[in-house]
Parts: C-alpha cells; structure tokens; sequence
C-alpha cells in the first residue's frame, strides 16, 4: 500500500435527521479520533457560541459550517468532510461533493429514501462518485428490509447488494447479521447497545433465516466493478447509536472505496501519482477563529507530496503563496501539517487571496475544472441603513462572495447592489453576518429581478450588442464577468431566443 492508495476522501450524504452526526461520531471514536460520545455534537456547540452569526445555527438547529474530519485505523488515512445537511446550503454541499472519492449514504429506516439525499445523490451521479449505504436505526421500529432495499433501487436506479441484515427491529431486534461471514453482532446490556459480542453460525429466528435467504437470491452479489462504476450500491444495515454496523462500514470503506482519482483538469486530467503538487479550493471559509480575521482555503490535494512552507500559485492570478503553516483537521483540532498526500484535505490560512474554484500548484500550468458556480433562485437589493458604510458593505459582499457563501453582482446602471443566493436561509445569514463581523447595518429590499444568467458570446460585438439593448439588466459579478438579470426564468427563454448569438449559463465553473 502506498500514501496514496491509503487515503479514504469521502463524505456522507443524508437527510435531516437520518443520523449522520450520531455516524459521524461513532465512526471518530472508532478511528481513535475522539475518546467521548457526544464530542463532536459539544465541540460544535462551543464553537458556534464563539460567533454570533452563528447563533443562526443554533436557532435553526441546523450547521452551516462545514469541516473536515480525519482518522485512521489498520493503516488507513480517513478523510471525512462534513457536508452541511440543510437544502439551503445545497451550493456548499455541491462543491465539497466535488472533493470527495466516494461517498457514504445514510437512510433512516423508517423513513427510507428522502428529498434531500435524493438530490445529492444525483450529484454523487452525476460526478460518478461510488456509494456504500448505511440504514440506520434499526434498532427502532422501521420499514421491511425488502421495500427499503427495492426503494433504493428504484428510485436512485441503482443495483443494490445487502451485505448485512437486521435480526428483527425495534421491539424484536436481536443484533445484526453479516451475510458473507456467518456471523451476528449481538446487543447486549439494559442499553441494548453492541459491545463486542459477535456470534459465529450464530442460530437466528426462522423468519430472519428465511428473510436471508430469500435476499441472497433476490438481490445483486457484491461486485467491486460495479460499486466503482456508481452501478451498484452495497447495504449494511445498522444503527448509529447503538454501534451496530459502524466497525462494518470503516472497513467496507477500507476495503471497497476507492482512493483518490483522477480529477478533470485542463490541459489534462491530473493522476494522483504526479510529483507535482497540486490542488484546488472547494471551500472558504471566514473566522473559524475569532482571535484570527483571517480565512481558510480548504484545498483538496490532487497529487504530489506537499510539504510545510513549500510555495504554490494560484492558476491565473496572484503570486506564489508559501504555505508556512498550513493546517490539518483531526477531529476539529487545528494541528500543523507537515507532510500531506493526495486525498488529503488541507486549510490554508490567508487573507482573502485565495477563493472556492482556484487550483493551486508548483509550476501553475493545470487548471482543475468543474466547480459550478450556481445561477441563484433569490435576488435581493441591499440597502444601506447608514450611507458612509459603502466602502465597508462592498467589502463584506465582496467577501462572501469570495466564499461561496452568496453572490454579489453590481448593477451598470444605478447604486442598489444586487445579491443572490441558491436558498433562503443564506438572506439571513448574509444580514447577521453584515452585522457582526462587519459592523454594517444592512436590510434587504425585493429587487425587480428573479434570477441571473452568466452571458457570454463567441463574437464580442454580438455580447456589446445585447449589452447595450439591455442596460437595465446587466450587471457584473465579483470578478467582473457579465451578468443577465432577468424577471422572470420565462424571460430568460424568450431573451435567449431573441439573441441565439449569446449564451446564457446557469452555472459559470471556475
Ligand atoms: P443528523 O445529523 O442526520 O441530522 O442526525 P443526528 O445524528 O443528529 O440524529 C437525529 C436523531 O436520531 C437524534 O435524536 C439521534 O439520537 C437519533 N439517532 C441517530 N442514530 C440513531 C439510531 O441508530 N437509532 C436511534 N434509535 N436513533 C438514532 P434526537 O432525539 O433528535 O437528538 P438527540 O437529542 O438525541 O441529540
């Protein structure tokens, strides 16, 4: 094995609520990472109560931050990025599924497949990320493991090989039964949590044998081929608080789960056996420490070995940046890296150099492609409540847009700043953040446009054209592309008719 086919980069995807921060811990404390259950739920509670922007969080109860999270067990390097789970933050999410090797499907067993990882499945898809899934809470009252599992092939399209079943659920529930083994983890205690009881040939109730059986018949075997494919999903069933599966899905992800690929990249994709290095931001972000006004590029390693105090340059703008203390993430503590390898998530501290999309490398000759910039759905007017903070509010936009967090576009005609977001909630954090970390107060007004479309054009006096005929509606973003607003997406359809020479892109990659 080597550093490289070591590492695991990966991320679970779930809807609210299906149990992924109660995973998330399990599999840290299995990893060594973290010693208490509950240390990841109260870490994050003390450092959202560092920040007040953050006290959104905390009413919402939802996260909007996202971290990176590794551990190791048997010799291999786990990378854990946490995606925030709320559908509002989809864009975030999007971009940190662009870093990720593969990822891990979290399915409450009573609710089976929901909205939310729905949709980030379709981004797994689309970028043919492989999939292990995990149905949680078994230990509670849930669907038949037979319509959960033809659900997920169902609706995702997907083959699905069950490679563990639970003893019955709920009231009955008797321990969970590894298929290719023979074996059963047992619940044992007042808590009827797993403590390490394993049976071999274990004797099971009928109903469980004859459910076992019927499943290796009916169901796909497991095909690594497949799995890598994004044809074929394997299925453990287990529950997260009751430490049933967890130990199984770090080695499925050990044995299954491919390290890091190749990723697009322009002239050519980039392999992770290339010396050199590089890399690219898929997250920004700003505070993580209050004492620091600085900002953290999360960079994903695509290949080389990178190594403390080394120099890399940002594709097509900016200087080398020596990168003196770069920071790893073990279980949210910082700690200073000083050798890091592809698949290996590292922050960079900065100053608001570099942003989300940005490859860095020795010699700046690559480009990595296909981090989207998303059209938003939600435009609004920013309106000063104290006019001699304009130099400060088109700093803080100018910031956040940096981050990803919301985009920003300047009108050519008339002072009201448009911003746009992909979900509503993003409206309330730009407003508390203004506030607290910039000192502007700000408000919101609607603005007369629903929706923006990046506009390009082959010929340049075909763009100057269409620009000139629609003054009112153009505006430019952060890094001075142009930029349509229109009323209404109808609008959009019929303008795009009308000038077939333009191209109008809902998305704009970096
Ligand atoms: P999320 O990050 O996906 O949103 O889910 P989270 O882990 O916070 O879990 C949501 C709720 O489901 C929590 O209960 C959690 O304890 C519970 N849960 C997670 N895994 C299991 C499991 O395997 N079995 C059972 N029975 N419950 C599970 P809560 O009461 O909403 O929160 P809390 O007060 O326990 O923190």
């Amino acid at each position: 094995m080597t550093r490289i086919s070591d590492r695991r980069t990966f991320a679970i995807i779930s809807h609210p609520d299906a149990g992924k921060t109660t995973l998330t811990e399990k599999l840290l404390v299995a990893g060594g990472a973290i010693h208490l259950a509950g240390e990841v739920k109260a870490r994050g509670a003390n450092r959202r109560a560092r920040s007040d922007w953050m006290k959104i969080e905390q009413q919402r109860g939802i996260s909007v931050t996202s971290s990176v999270m590794t551990f190791e067990k048997d010799g291999i390097t786990f990378n854990l990025l946490d995606t925030p789970g709320h559908e509002d933050f989809s864009e975030d999410t999007y971009r940190t599924l662009t870093a990720v090797d593969s990822a891990v499907m979290v399915i409450d067993a009573a609710r089976g497949i929901e909205a939310q990882t729905r949709k980030l499945f379709e981004v797994c898809r689309l970028r043919s990320v492989p999939i292990i899934t995990f149905v949680n809470k078994v230990d509670r009252e849930g669907r038949a493991p037979f319509e959960l599992l033809d659900e997920i092939a169902d609706v995702l399209a997907l083959d699905v090989a069950p490679m563990s079943w639970p003893v019955g659920m709920g009231g009955t529930f008797e321990g969970v039964y590894d298929i290719a083994h023979d074996r059963a983890a047992r619940p044992e205690g007042p808590s009827r949590e797993f403590h390490g009881k394993i049976e071999a040939a274990p004797a099971l109730p009928e109903a469980a044998r004859d459910e076992i059986e019927l499943a290796r018949a009916g169901y796909a075997a497991f095909d690594e081929g497949a799995y890598r494919h994004g044809d074929l999903t394997p299925v453990y069933f287990g529950s997260a608080l009751k430490d049933f599966g967890v130990a199984e899905l770090i080695d499925a992800l050990a044995a299954y789960a491919p390290g890091p690929r190749s990723q697009p990249a322009e002239p050519a994709p980039v392999s992770p056996e290339g010396s050199e290095v590089t890399g690219f931001v898929f997250k920004v972000q700003a505070n993580m420490d209050p004492q620091h006004r600085d900002r953290i590029a999360f960079m994903r390693l695509c290949s080389g070995t990178f190594r403390r105090g080394m120099k890399l340059t940002p594709t097509g703008h900016g200087k080398p940046i020596a990168v003196h203390s770069p920071i790893l993430f073990f279980a949210q503590n910082r700690e200073l890296a000083d050798e890091a390898f592809p698949g290996d998530i590292i922050g960079i501290p900065n100053h608001g150099t570099l942003r989300v999309g940005d490859t860095l490398s020795e010699k700046a000759a690559v480009r990595f492609t296909g981090l989207p910039n998303f059209a938003p759905e939600i435009l609004r007017r920013v309106v000063l409540k104290d006019p001699t903070k304009t130099k400060q509010l088109r700093k803080a936009l100018d910031d956040m847009a940096e981050e990803g967090v919301t985009q920003v576009f300047y009108p050519e005609i008339g002072a009201n700043w448009v911003i746009g977001v992909v979900g509503q909630l993003q409206l309330d954090v730009l407003l508390s953040r203004l506030e607290a970390e910039y000192k502007v107060a700000a408000g919101l007004e609607m603005a007369p446009f629903e929706t923006a479309r990046w506009v390009s054009a082959d010929d340049p006096a075909d763009l100057k054209a269409f620009a000139d005929l629609n003054r009112a509606a153009m505006a430019r973003d952060r890094d001075g592309n142009p930029v349509f607003m229109a009323k209404t997406a109808w609008e959009v359809g019929y303008v795009a008719d009308r000038y077939p020479k333009v191209r109008f892109a809902a998305t704009r990659e970096r």
